[in-house]
């Protein structure tokens, strides 16, 4: 480097500043120092030719058919914002401090209403508790389970699975038929955990005698039933079937999210508890990260509470309908297109999971497989098929992504 007075002259400044930006940056390591050899650039390992995340970046398709988000193009940003500006306008100072972990009670009332009214839950604020997505909720459930066996869909979202193991539950295949899950076959778990107004992945709403023999079951058993409402809004060829929770709010921890609605980002869920539940989960709540974020928790009860958040989810069903619509008229005529009627996803029939898989790769489309949703993975004997998230492209990309799957799955027939 040069002497300190030389670059102090050369750049106008005093040798005060340059020695003190010297010495911030032997500090930090750029920079050596030794006693009559002058300052040097550190011998420092070159950068990792690949910056972290870059070989991610590259992987990122060109149409993106995976299932598990909504269209966040279509997320209500200037409603959000304005939201945020009311609930931030409005609250005390206090809501900056630590707060209730059940969360915001603006939010739980609000929830409280909206749920009761488009969802059929049974939700009184105080047996609310706001989490940060489904994920964590299952995460708290399965510590205030203690270890407990934890039935789960089969086939079923294997993050989802391995977020109970990770919590210590013992997890259990409950096998799905083309009427949900096979509740005959339930054992003695504590709890088990479904989908029952859009089955993940098969897309099956819960039959009507099921709905009656799962609450019987956990009802005879003390167990617990647990309620993952993920689409639950979405719903295309009649009114949404309302939660199961409605029928048995004593033995079923209904669980919604923000993320098909609004986005994943929010990292906004809710759990409603059976009354002996709340504290404990509200205990393993606070141990866990205090509370929700505030904020966020109260642009949401805006939103909610101003009605924005119903005319969105309004439009956004039109739209997904659309979709779904143009995804069985490509498809259709010459595939089974299964689990329409509700929800961001629908399964379609194919021979070779594996093969078809490989061609979409070629084709730059991503698209899910029903092969990675069993509990033991494979395809052996099984049904095969696709699953296929008609949410997730943007809303320009979406003709040429259904286009591409269209040519990949005409090669196979
Ligand atoms: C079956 C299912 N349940 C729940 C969720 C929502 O999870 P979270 O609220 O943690 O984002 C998803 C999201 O992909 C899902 O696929």
């Amino acid at each position: 480097m040069p002497a300190t007075r030389r670059l102090a002259e050369e750049l106008g400044v005093s040798r005060g500043t340059v020695k003190a930006a010297y010495d911030q940056l032997v500090a930090e390591g750029y920079l050596t120092a030794r006693q009559g050899a002058g300052t040097r650039v550190a011998q420092l390992p070159a950068p990792d030719a690949e910056p972290p995340g870059a070989s991610a970046r590259a992987r990122v398709p060109r149409f993106d058919l995976r299932p598990g988000s909504p269209d966040v193009g279509a997320f209500p940003a200037a409603a959000w914002l304005r939201a945020l500006r009311r609930a931030v306008d409005a609250v005390p100072s206090a809501a900056y401090d630590y707060g209730d972990p059940r969360g915001r009670m603006e939010l739980r009332t609000a929830l409280s209403g909206y749920l009761g009214r488009a969802r059929g839950v049974v939700a009184p604020p105080e047996r609310i508790v706001v989490t940060s997505g489904y994920v964590q909720g299952l995460a708290l459930l399965t510590r205030v389970l203690g270890g407990a066996e934890i039935a789960m869909e089969d086939p079923g979202l294997p993050f989802h699975r391995e977020v109970v193991r990770r919590g210590g539950g013992r997890v259990v295949p409950a096998p799905v038929d083309e009427r949900g899950v096979r509740v005959e076959e339930l054992g003695d778990s504590a709890a088990v955990v479904v989908t029952p107004a859009h089955q993940y992945p098969t897309g099956v709403t819960l039959h009507p005698s099921r709905r009656r023999a799962l609450t019987d079951w956990a009802r005879a058993r003390g167990a617990l039933v647990v309620e993952d409402d993920y689409d639950g809004e979405f719903r295309y060829d009649r009114q949404p079937v309302g939660a199961l929770q409605g029928m048995a709010p004593g033995q079923v921890v209904y669980m919604g999210t923000a993320s098909k609605t609004l986005g994943p980002a929010l990292r906004l869920g809710w759990m409603v508890l059976p009354p002996d539940l709340v504290d404990a989960v509200a205990d393993a709540k606070l141990h866990s990260d205090h509370h929700t974020e505030s904020l966020g928790q109260l642009a949401l009860a805006e939103l909610i509470g101003g009605h924005a958040y119903d005319r969105h989810v309004r439009a956004s069903r039109l739209r997904y309908r659309g979709r779904r619509d143009r995804l069985v008229e490509r498809l259709g005529a010459r595939r089974r297109v299964r689990g329409i009627a509700a929800g961001l996803h629908a399964l379609v029939d194919v021979e070779d999971e594996a093969g078809v898989l490989e061609r979409a790769a070629a084709a730059g489309l991503a698209v899910g497989r029903l092969g990675e949703h069993w509990h033991v993975p494979g395809t052996e004997g099984r049904p095969q098929g696709l699953v296929v998230g008609y949410g997730t492209p943007r809303e320009g990309m979406y003709a040429e992504a259904l286009e591409a799957l269209g040519e990949v799955l005409d090669a196979e027939v």
